[in-house]
């Protein structure tokens, strides 16, 4: 028998289909970086004993699943602070990317910059969430917008996955906005999406999704329909960034097409809801571009739990909409603005996040048979992760069984 790790004298929240609070004087023993078995201390099982070769005493830390953010835009080139500053006189986010900035922006500048520029950057911001208790993160490209940019941030993306003990989710998004190589011609810039750079992110495996922004300053419903359709016929897997800004019907038609899951949804309406309830689609919900967009329109928490959509809760890290660098602030202001309890924003970052990205088999929650993806919080109450603003209490993290203390 492989040698076990006992993690002993913990608090744990499973955050399994149905867990509501957090148990304690728990162990919690890995073998070959899965969880091997959890139950009381006392009640460990007599075969496993004579195999523990390590144990750790937590002192009534709590242990969480690793945590899971499901919707990022971490890699990139440059900022856009002097944008904020022209939002700051009273420019709209949408009038700005209208002028060309916004968005495109930052295409010139991820264009202008090297695979190491990138990487160093993306590190740097990507040693937060390490340090934050996180054990998978979602990194979409849509900066690139051409097939050597696109492929340069995927592979951007790759080379994190290698470097950094964190598992990695690619996404490509090259339908973000229009690049100016297409400009007018959305419909073309779609066409060339699916016949030529899919493909080729396929062969090169860069990818496990597509998503698409689904917005006036987008793309509209039946390009998006196109994009998805076509990517899902290539083993992709789809989502969305849909009803952030108006109510485009992105999130509806996503969800009929069996999508992984929809974003924002700010505008979303129940008919759409409806149709994510069908297709279990997983409702990605974004604080920060709401609170840094001083958006006003609540996504409809009430009508989700009520249909009970399984509600994720990621950071959207970018430099035009969620310029943030603090992952766990994202708790504080899905709680804050969005009203949820302190469970279900901590089943957003873990089970449903992992849903969002179908890994829900691998992490996400405290379940015998599942990857050893945990973090330790020095705190005495769950609560407390909703209710810091700015503060770390992340102890260290387990990645599939090995340890990295903060
Ligand atoms: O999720 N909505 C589109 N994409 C990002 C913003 C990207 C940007 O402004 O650079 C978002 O908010
Ligand atoms: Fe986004």
């Amino acid at each position: 028998m492989n040698k076990i790790i006992a993690i002993e004298n913990a608090r744990i929240a499973r955050c399994d289909a149905d867990w509501q609070g957090q148990l304690d004087n728990y162990t919690i023993l890995i073998q070959s970086g899965k969880i091997l078995w959890f139950g009381e201390s006392l009640q460990v099982p007599q075969k496993y004993i004579a195999n523990i070769h390590q144990r750790v005493d937590m002192n009534h830390k709590i242990i969480t699943p690793g945590f899971i953010d499901c919707h990022t835009h971490l890699v990139y080139g440059g900022h856009r602070a002097s944008e904020y500053g022209q939002r700051l006189q009273g420019i709209s986010y949408a009038e700005i990317a209208q002028n060309g900035g916004g968005i495109l922006s930052t295409v010139k500048s991820t264009r202008a910059s090297d695979v190491q520029t990138l990487f160093d950057s993306a590190s740097l911001r990507l040693q937060h969430w390490l340090k934050s208790g996180f054990t998978t993160i979602e990194i979409k490209s849509g900066y690139g917008l051409d097939k050597k940019n696109e492929l340069k941030m995927l592979q951007v993306i790759a080379y994190l996955d290698k470097k950094f003990p964190i598992r990695m989710s690619p996404t490509l998004l090259a339908a973000h906005t229009l690049p100016p190589e297409f400009k007018n011609r959305p419909d073309d810039y779609i066409n060339w999406i699916i016949d030529d750079l899919i493909p080729d992110v396929v062969r090169l495996n860069l990818a496990k999704s597509v998503d698409v922004f689904c917005e006036k300053i987008g793309f509209s419903l039946s390009q998006s329909k196109k994009l998805l359709e076509n990517a899902r016929a290539s083993g992709l897997q789809i989502k969305i960034h849909a009803e952030q800004l108006s109510d485009s019907k992105g999130a509806k038609m996503a969800a009929e097409l069996g999508a992984q899951s929809a974003d924002h949804l700010e505008y979303l309406d129940e008919s759409a809801i409806k149709a994510m309830q069908k297709s279990q689609t997983v409702a990605v919900l974004l604080p920060v571009a709401y609170y840094f967009l001083r958006e006003n329109h609540v996504p409809p928490i009430e009508l989700l739990r009520q249909y009970q959509i399984p509600i994720a809760i990621a950071s959207d890290s970018n430099p035009g909409s969620a310029p943030i660098t603090s992952p766990l602030l994202t708790l504080n202001m899905a709680s804050t603005f969005f009203k949820l309890t302190h469970v279900e924003v901590i089943k957003g970052v873990t089970l449903n996040a992992a849903k969002a990205l179908k890994l829900d088999h691998l992490t996400g929650s405290i379940e015998i048979g599942k990857e050893a993806d945990l973090a330790i919080w020095d705190i005495n109450d769950l609560e407390e992760l909703c209710y810091w603003i700015g503060n770390n209490p992340c102890y260290g993290r387990y990645v599939s069984g090995e340890f990295f203390k903060n």
